[in-house]
């Protein structure tokens, strides 16, 4: 792979939980990994006044802590890469200084002049510092934005976080306001889900074999589950947290995600306007349930007290009326010729029985069951792949044989792939890769615009008045260490089918 471009990755929110707990140290991954150019540089940008020594120092305790097999040697490399600015990014007086330090920076380090910016602040602050870095002049796509090095061309790009907007017209304001300074080309908006190994190799088994994909379809998948279930709280940010719930964190971004891999047409070619092609055709493709069919597409939860936290609706920071979300399931339909007819049920919650992100493609049993009058053949279908994404990295894909010795019986059998049995490798931060494809320009694994304000057309019947029944009732309706309310087996149940549950 092509060495990335030099260039001055500026992290607005230099000093904030992201930056230092997985920026960073995936940064600093990646320089362990050889991957960064060797003149790339990052400038953190936050109010708090300090100098870049004690900005290090204070990073460090962070990289030490977040990354296996930490080298201190390699650290001393990779501190001389870490600068710090003070400023309040979102005020225009910020930038004459900001400006000089980018240029004094780009000439003494042989940057040409390429700036990859990096929103890690409040999402009430993007805007507002997206129109400072064009009022300031910063973004000059194919033109100088200072005068080092007139010769080459640069180029500056800007990688926006999630929350990317809190509904379809918020996302939708904060589009426009990106595109007033930067190209599309330009703008990387970043899903970490889609760094995660297991979610690209998914591409690759569905597209680099041809055992899947003939399968891939209505006539053969009975239903997909989605599932990305923790065992924590909401931690710190309840008020944060309040504003957003499972849907906003979770489904609309990360695991809507997993579903246009999972659903998404074959690309002709792997590019990045190929692939993201075919992901804004399949979000565009979900079927919107009307008012009356939210409530029975549905299932709302927020978790009840357990002795040691009290339930969602009782903790500081949360109103007691507070209807948000700590558990969503939903079903989604496509209407599409591929998928008409089979749903994907996606579920995310908080104070689950496990830690677990994964995909389970459930088949079809077959057209005729030739063993029904034997023992071990129910007549249900085994015939299951199971992708576990996270914490372990593993495909599972079942099927059934002859138990060994006299009589034909029937057992399910699992064959596993496990990453890191296989490829003897160690995860790295999902961050440090796309940042690097940043670098490189590749938008491949970023989200289009079109895809951004698609996903969230297809979640907000969910979330704004039509889903009022459906959170009637939601204060403490799962107990903490299930898998969410009973509503949520029910919205499986009413179609006959089951969670995979299984630890
Ligand atoms: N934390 C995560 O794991 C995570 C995951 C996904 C998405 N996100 C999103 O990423 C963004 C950052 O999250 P976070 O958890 O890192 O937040 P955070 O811990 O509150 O950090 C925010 C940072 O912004 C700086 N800041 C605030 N106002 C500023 C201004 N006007 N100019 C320059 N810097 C300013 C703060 O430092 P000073 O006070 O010194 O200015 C601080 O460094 C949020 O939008 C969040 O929703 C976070």
């Amino acid at each position: 792979m092509p060495l990335n471009d030099p260039c001055i990755l500026v992290i607005f929110g230099a000093s904030g939980d992201l930056a230092s707990r997985k920026l960073i140290p995936s940064m600093y991954e990646m320089h362990v990994m050889g991957q960064l150019h060797p003149s790339t540089v990052i400038l953190g940008v936050s109010r708090t006044q300090k100098s870049d020594d004690q900005w290090r120092d204070e990073v460090q305790l962070w990289v030490a802590k977040q990354v296996a097999n930490f080298d201190a040697s390699k650290w001393v490399e990779f501190a001389q890469r870490l600068h710090y600015f003070a400023g309040d990014a979102a005020k225009p007086d910020c930038y004459p200084a900001l400006d000089a330090r980018l240029c004094e920076m780009a000439e003494s380090k042989g940057t040409r002049g390429n700036l990859l910016f990096f929103m890690s602040v409040a999402e009430n602050l993007y805007e507002p510092i997206v129109e400072q870095i064009d009022a300031a002049g910063l973004v000059v796509e194919g033109k100088r934005w200072c005068s080092v090095d007139q010769s080459a061309k640069s180029w500056q790009r800007i990688i926006v976080e999630k929350p990317f907007g809190h509904d379809a017209v918020s996302a939708a304001s904060l589009n426009r306001a990106l595109g007033r300074a930067f190209e599309e080309e330009s703008i990387y908006r970043i899903d970490h889900y889609l760094g995660k190994e297991l979610v690209q190799s998914m591409l690759v088994l569905r597209f680099a074999n041809t055992i899947f994909e003939p399968l891939w379809n209505w006539q053969y998948i009975d239903h997909v589950q989605i599932t990305a279930a923790e065992t924590v709280s909401v931690g710190q940010r309840t008020a944060f947290y309040d504003q957003t719930g499972a849907i906003r964190d979770m489904i609309q971004s990360h695991l809507f995600q997993i579903l246009a891999f999972v659903a998404m047409e074959p690309p002709s070619l792997y590019t990045p306007e190929n692939v993201r092609a075919e992901k804004i055709k399949i979000i565009d493709s979900i079927s919107i349930p009307t008012a009356d069919e939210v409530a029975a597409h549905c299932a709302l939860g927020q978790f009840a007290g357990d002795g040691v936290e009290g339930a969602y609706n009782e903790l500081a920071g949360v109103s007691p009326t507070s209807t948000t979300e700590t558990f969503a399931a939903i079903k989604v339909h496509f209407d599409n010729w591929r998928w008409a007819g089979t749903p994907f049920y996606i579920r995310s919650g908080k104070k689950l029985a496990a830690k677990r992100t994964e995909v389970v493609v459930q088949f079809k049993p077959p057209a005729a069951n030739l063993f029904r009058k034997l023992p071990g053949f129910t007549g249900e279908s085994p015939n299951r792949l199971v992708i576990e994404i996270a914490p372990k990295e593993r495909f599972n894909l079942r099927f059934d044989v002859k138990v060994p010795g006299f009589g034909l019986h029937g057992a399910n059998v699992d064959m596993q792939l496990d990453y890191a049995d296989r490829f003897k490798t160690d995860p790295v931060e999902a961050y440090g890769p796309l940042i690097v494809d940043a670098m490189r320009g590749d938008q491949t694994l970023f989200k289009h615009r079109i895809e951004v304000e698609g996903a969230w057309n297809a979640v907000m019947p969910f979330l704004d008045e039509r889903s009022a029944k459906a959170r009637a009732g939601i204060h403490g309706n799962y107990a903490c260490g299930s898998w969410g309310p009973k509503s949520a087996d029910d919205l499986l149940a009413r179609d006959g089918r089951v969670w995979r549950n299984e630890p």
